[in-house]
């Protein structure tokens, strides 16, 4: 999540949450980011939906130009995304938080969408084939993880060797940002998000070749990542 992209008020209007700092690979497990999104799901759409749109647009402006076959979503959230992805794809999206996928099953029934399913796994070890996946997408999930670079790897492992992997997410910036983001920090921490996040060290350090780069969201904070998985 990025919630430095909220403001301040919608950050009080937030769950009072005491949630686990995401600062390291280690400090956090998969159950406090359940936790953690049990107490977000029901506002979630209020407080990410818009602030986060630009990256999830320019992200499915990639999907739509490659018209994937099957297309995976990790950490589908509430399924904001899942009504605009081309209607020829068949897509599945894995969450591990049950409240999140209950508003992404709702969104499925409204819309009708007879080629998308949701399902309850953990993206840093998922139950599919390896080389399932024509396109495997990423959005706001990869700084939320318990282990980046675990979920990096199964990205690769389900995606087809010649499958594009896109990623939205929050990276840190310039010397000026990265200031911010160390006063943001233990605010951050309290509400369960990693306010500083490498893009040497999570995308430029992996296995992943980027084949396209762009920014997004207020002041450019996210990257779109279009990559091939090696
Ligand atoms: C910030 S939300 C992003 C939701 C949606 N993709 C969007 O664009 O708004 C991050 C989601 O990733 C999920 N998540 C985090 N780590 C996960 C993991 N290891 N496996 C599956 N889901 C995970 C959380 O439960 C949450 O629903």
């Amino acid at each position: 999540m990025n919630p430095q992209h909220s403001s301040l008020e919608q950050r009080a209007k937030a769950p009072d949450a005491q949630l686990t700092a995401l600062s390291t690979e280690t400090d956090v497990s998969i159950n406090d980011v359940k936790t953690s999104y049990r107490r977000w799901a029901g506002v979630y759409d209020a407080v990410f939906g818009a602030v986060l749109e630009d990256g999830r647009r320019k992200l499915l402006a990639h999907v739509n130009t490659l018209k994937p076959a099957r297309l995976l979503e990790m950490g589908v959230g509430t399924g904001l995304l899942l009504p605009k992805y081309p209607s020829d794809t068949e897509v599945i999206g894995v969450d591990i938080s049950d409240d999140m996928l209950a508003l992404a099953r709702q969104r499925i029934a409204k819309h009708n969408l007879s080629r998308t399913s949701v399902q309850l796994d953990d993206c840093e070890k998922l139950s599919f084939d390896t080389a399932s996946f024509d396109c495997v997408v990423l959005p706001y999930i990869l700084s939320v993880t318990p282990r980046p670079r675990a979920l990096i790897d199964e990205a690769i492992r389900v995606c087809k060797p010649d499958g594009h992997i896109i990623i939205a997410n929050h990276f840190s910036g310039s010397k000026t940002w990265a200031a911010l983001e160390k006063i943001a920090a233990p605010v951050a921490a309290k509400i369960g998000f990693r306010s500083s996040f490498s893009y040497d060290e999570h995308i430029v350090q992996t296995p992943l070749k980027v084949v396209s780069l762009e920014r997004a969201n207020l002041l450019g904070l996210s990257k779109v990542v279009v990559s091939k998985p090696s």
